[in-house]
C-alpha cells in the first residue's frame, strides 16, 4: 500500500530549466538542420569559411538535436517522472542543479569546438577527450540522482517508465566510456584506443546503441508515463511492457553490425547484426502496440486533444522506423540503401517523427503543470504546431526515400558493356528536387518549433501575470 505524503514537494526547478532548454536547443539544432539542408541545395551558403562549412555544421546539428534537444527532454522528463512515480523528491537539489549546468556547458562546448574543427571524428561521439571526461562526470551524477531517488521511493514498486530511463542511463554510460577510450596527444587531440575494423566495430556498437538507448529506451520511458497520463487511461498491458523491455535491451546491443555490411567486419558478425535487427522488430512493436492500445476507449479524445495527437503520431512513426530499420538491415536491401538518402530518411522518420514529436507532446503536457497553470496558453497553436510538424516530417522523409532509392538504382545501373550508366554527378543532379523538398519540410517543422516557443513564453507569462494580480489584491 502506498501513502501519499501531503507535505511532499518535488524539485520542479530543475525540470523547468531542462524543459526550457529542450525548446531552446530544439530551435538551435533544427535551425542548423535547415541550414545544412539549404547548403545541400545552394552550396554557396557554406560561405567559403571553414567554421560554416557543411562538414563542421553537420556534427553540430546532430549534437545539438540529439544531446541538446533530446538530452534536455530526457533529463526534464526523467526527473519529473521519477519523482511523481516514486512519490519522492530528488535526493539532492545541488546534484540535480549540477547536472543541469554541467549538461548545458557540455552542449555549449560542442557549439564552440565543432565549428573550430576539433573532433575525434567518431559519429555522434565527435567531442574531444576533455569534454568526454566532463560528460562522464555529469552522467555519473545523473545516475546517482536518478537511482538515489528510486531507492528512497515511498511506492512499493518501480513504475515501468523508470525501468526504461534506468536502462538508458546505465547503457549510455557503458557506451560512452567504451567507445571514447583514447590516448590524448594534446589538449584537443586524441587517438582512439582501437584501430582498424575493431575501431569501426566499437563505433557502431556505440552508434547503434546510441539509437537504441538514447533515442529509443529513454523516449519509451517518456511514452510510458505521458501517453497514459494524457489519455487518462492505464497502460494497456503491464506484462507486455516488461516482456518487451527485457527483449528490447537484450537484442539491441547485438545489432550494430548492420552498419558495417560488406565491410572488413567478419561476415558472421555482419550476419549476426542482420539477424538481431530482424528480431528487434518484435520488441519494438511490443512497445508501439502497448502505447497505441493504451488509447482503447479514449480514441475519441484525438479529435479534441492535439497533445495526445502528438503522442500517438509519434508512436506511429516509431512503428514505421522500427519496421524500416530491420528491412534496411537485410544485407541485400542494405546493398541498395547504404550511403544513400534512404538512410537519412530513416534517421529523420525516427528523429522527427518519433523523438521530436514525443518530446514535444510531453513538453506540452508538462509545462502547464510545472508552472502551476491550468493549460497551455493556446490549444489552437498546439494544433497548428501538430500539423506543421506532421507535414514537415512527411515532406522530409518522402523526399529522402525517393532520392535514396533513385540514387541506389542509378549507382548500380550498368550498361551491356559493363560500364556505369550514370556518373555520380548525374545522380547528384537528379537528387536536387528532393533536397529542395527536404529543405521546405525542415523549414516547416522549424516554424512549428517557433510557434511552440511563443506558446511556452505566453504560458509562463500568464502564470507571472496571475501571481502579480494576486499580489496586487493582497492586503499590505
Ligand atoms: C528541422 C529539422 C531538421 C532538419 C531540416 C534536419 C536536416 C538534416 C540534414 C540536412 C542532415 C544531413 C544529411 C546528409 O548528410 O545528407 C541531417 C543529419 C542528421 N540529423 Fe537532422 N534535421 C532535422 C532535425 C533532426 C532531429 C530533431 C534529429 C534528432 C533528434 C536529427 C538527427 C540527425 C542525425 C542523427 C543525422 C545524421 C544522419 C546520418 O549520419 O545518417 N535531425 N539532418
Ligand atoms: C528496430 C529498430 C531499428 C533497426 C533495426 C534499425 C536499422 C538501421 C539500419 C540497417 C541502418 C542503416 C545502416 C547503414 O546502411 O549504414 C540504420 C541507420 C540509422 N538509424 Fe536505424 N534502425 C532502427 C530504428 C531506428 C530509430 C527508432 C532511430 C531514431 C530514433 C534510428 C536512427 C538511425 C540513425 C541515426 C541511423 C544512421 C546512422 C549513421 O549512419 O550515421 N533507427 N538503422
Amino acid at each position: 500500500m502506498s501513502t501519499v505524503n501531503a507535505n511532499l514537494t518535488y524539485n520542479y526547478k530543475v525540470v523547468r530549466q531542462f524543459a526550457i532548454m529542450t525548446v531552446v536547443w530544439g530551435i538551435v539544432g533544427m535551425s542548423l538542420g535547415v541550414l545544412i539542408a539549404a547548403q545541400l541545395v545552394w552550396p554557396s551558403l557554406n560561405l567559403d569559411l571553414p567554421f560554416t562549412h557543411f562538414g563542421r555544421i553537420r556534427p553540430l546539428h546532430t549534437n545539438a538535436v540529439i544531446f541538446g534537444f533530446g538530452g534536455s527532454a530526457l533529463f526534464a522528463t526523467s526527473y519529473y517522472v521519477v519523482q511523481r512515480t516514486c512519490q519522492a523528491r530528488l535526493i539532492s537539489d545541488g546534484l540535480a542543479a549540477f547536472t543541469f549546468w554541467g549538461w548545458q556547458a557540455i552542449i555549449l562546448s560542442a557549439a564552440i569546438t565543432l565549428p573550430l574543427g576539433l573532433t575525434s571524428s567518431k559519429e555522434y561521439a565527435e567531442l574531444e577527450w576533455p569534454i568526454d571526461i566532463a560528460i562522464t562526470i555529469v552522467w555519473v551524477i545523473y545516475a546517482l540522482v536518478f537511482f538515489g531517488t528510486i531507492t528512497k521511493r515511498s511506492t512499493p514498486h518501480i513504475y515501468v517508465a523508470n525501468w526504461f530511463y534506468g536502462a538508458f542511463i546505465i547503457t549510455v554510460a557503458a557506451l560512452h566510456i567504451g567507445n571514447n577510450l583514447a590516448l590524448p596527444a594534446t589538449a584537443f587531440k586524441s587517438y582512439s584506443a582501437y584501430a582498424g575494423v575493431t575501431d569501426a566495430m566499437m563505433q557502431w556498437w556505440y552508434g547503434h546503441n546510441a539509437v537504441g538507448f538514447f533515442l529509443t529506451a529513454g523516449f519509451l520511458g517518456m511514452m510510458y508515463y505521458f501517453v497514459p497520463k494524457q489519455a487518462n487511461r492505464p497502460v494497456y498491458s503491464y506484462r507486455l511492457s516488461i516482456v518487451h523491455f527485457w527483449a528490447l535491451i537484450a537484442t539491441y546491443v547485438w545489432a550494430g553490425g548492420h552498419h558495417l555490411h560488406y565491410s572488413a567486419l567478419p561476415d558472421w558478425a555482419q550476419t549476426a547484426g542482420m539477424v538481431m535487427s530482424l528480431i528487434l522488430l518484435a520488441p519494438s512493436w511490443g512497445g508501439m502496440i502497448n502505447g497505441m492500445m493504451t488509447l482503447s476507449g479514449a480514441w475519441h479524445k484525438l479529435r479534441t486533444d492535439p497533445i495526445l495527437r502528438f503522442l500517438v503520431v509519434s508512436l506511429s512513426f516509431y512503428g514505421m522506423s522500427t519496421f524500416e530499420g530491420p528491412m534496411m538491415a537485410i544485407k541485400t536491401v542494405n546493398a541498395l540503401s547504404h550511403n544513400t538518402d534512404w538512410t537519412i530518411g530513416h534517421v529523420h522518420s525516427g528523429a522527427l517523427g518519433w523523438v521530436a514529436m514525443i518530446s514535444i507532446g510531453a513538453m506540452y503536457h508538462l509545462i502547464p503543470k510545472l508552472w502551476g497553470v491550468q493549460a497551455m496558453f493556446s490549444t489552437n497553436l498546439i494544433n497548428v504546431h501538430f500539423w506543421l510538424a506532421t507535414v514537415g516530417t512527411v515532406l522530409y522523409i518522402v523526399a529522402m526515400w525517393v532520392n535514396g532509392i533513385m540514387q541506389g538504382l542509378m549507382w548500380r545501373a550498368v550498361n551491356q558493356d559493363g560500364t556505369l550508366t550514370y556518373s555520380f554527378v548525374e545522380a547528384l543532379e537528379a537528387s536536387y528536387p528532393g533536397y529542395f523538398v527536404r529543405f521546405i519540410g525542415g523549414a516547416i517543422f522549424l516554424s512549428g518549433m517557433l510557434i511552440m516557443a511563443y506558446n511556452v513564453y505566453m504560458t509562463i507569462r500568464q502564470k507571472e501575470a496571475v501571481a502579480q494580480d494576486n499580489a496586487a489584491t493582497q492586503p499590505a
